[in-house]
């Protein structure tokens, strides 16, 4: 168990890319502190099978973050059953790595679609959620690769650059007319989870080899940093983009 506070009390959140992996970890982390009800999320919710029947607060939603009209019925759901939103959490993304002479079209649309559209249409479709209590927390997982790049990264560094700005712009809008509705990114270095299982063990050596504290992070290392983002902890913090890498970029 990782959340341990109640930071959550009452909280309705929603988190894209819930059934395993990062988004898994944050959906436990959010429930366990205490939310009222987490939306679990996810294109694939078999995995979910294996610890969504250990909360009751934790509702599985099947849901492709770039199917406009499901994002609606999510919205619309939302509405009838709390009448309001107030944290949503943008995990859910994709890899399709190529070196840039080898990157297919088809690569670069695919992970374009999902990590930065997907963000894009799920934060619309949730915002007027937000808007109804002119509060709430956004925070959306970028990445390393989105502030620093990396060789075979050409899509996933884009979308996740364009995470970045899309959320710094969010920080600015959102918050017009003393509104408290915050917008911010996590950028997790290189995490234990099947996305960084992928990587081959000689490579994966290497990466370990450039982290100050010496080893992958754990997906509880994000989810404690979501957790404070998502809070009113961060009350006052809106537009950044918290670096969970172990030392890696500085
Ligand atoms: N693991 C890492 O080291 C690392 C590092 C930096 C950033 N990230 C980011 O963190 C997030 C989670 O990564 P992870 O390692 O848990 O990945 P993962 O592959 O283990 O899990 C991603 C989840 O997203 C879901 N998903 C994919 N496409 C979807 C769609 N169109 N609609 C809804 N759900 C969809 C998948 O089914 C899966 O359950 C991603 O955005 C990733 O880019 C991960």
């Amino acid at each position: 168990m990782t959340g341990t506070s109640r930071d959550m009390h009452n909280n309705i959140c929603v988190v894209t890319g819930a059934a395993r992996g990062l988004g898994r970890c944050i959906s436990e982390t959010l429930a366990q502190a205490g939310a009222a009800r987490v939306y679990a999320c996810d294109i694939d919710m078999a995995p979910a099978d294996a610890w969504l029947s250990e909360y009751d607060n934790v509702t599985a939603v099947p849901l492709d973050v770039c199917d406009s009209e499901a994002l609606s019925r999510l919205s619309a759901r939302i509405l009838a059953e709390h009448g309001r939103l107030d944290v949503l959490v943008n995990n859910a993304g994709i890899t399709r790595d190529a070196l840039l002479d080898k990157m297919t079209e088809a690569d670069w649309d695919q992970v374009l679609n999902v990590n930065l559209k997907g963000v894009f249409l799920m934060t619309q479709a949730m915002l007027p959620l937000m808007k109804l209590n002119q509060s709430g927390s956004i925070v959306s997982i970028s990445s390393i690769v989105g502030t620093d790049g990396n060789i075979g990264q050409s899509n996933y560094g884009a979308s996740k650059g364009g995470v970045i700005s899309m959320t710094k712009g969010w920080a600015k809008e959102l918050a017009r007319g003393g509104a408290q509705i915050r917008a911010n990114c996590i950028a997790p270095g290189f995490i234990n989870t099947e996305m960084t299982q992928a990587v081959p063990e000689r490579v994966l050596e290497k990466m370990i080899a450039r982290i100050p504290l010496g080893h992958l992070g754990d997906p509880a290392d994000i989810a404690e940093g979501v957790l404070f983002l998502a809070s009113q902890r961060a009350r006052y913090i809106t537009g950044q983009v918290l670096k969970i890498d172990g030392g890696l970029v500085l």
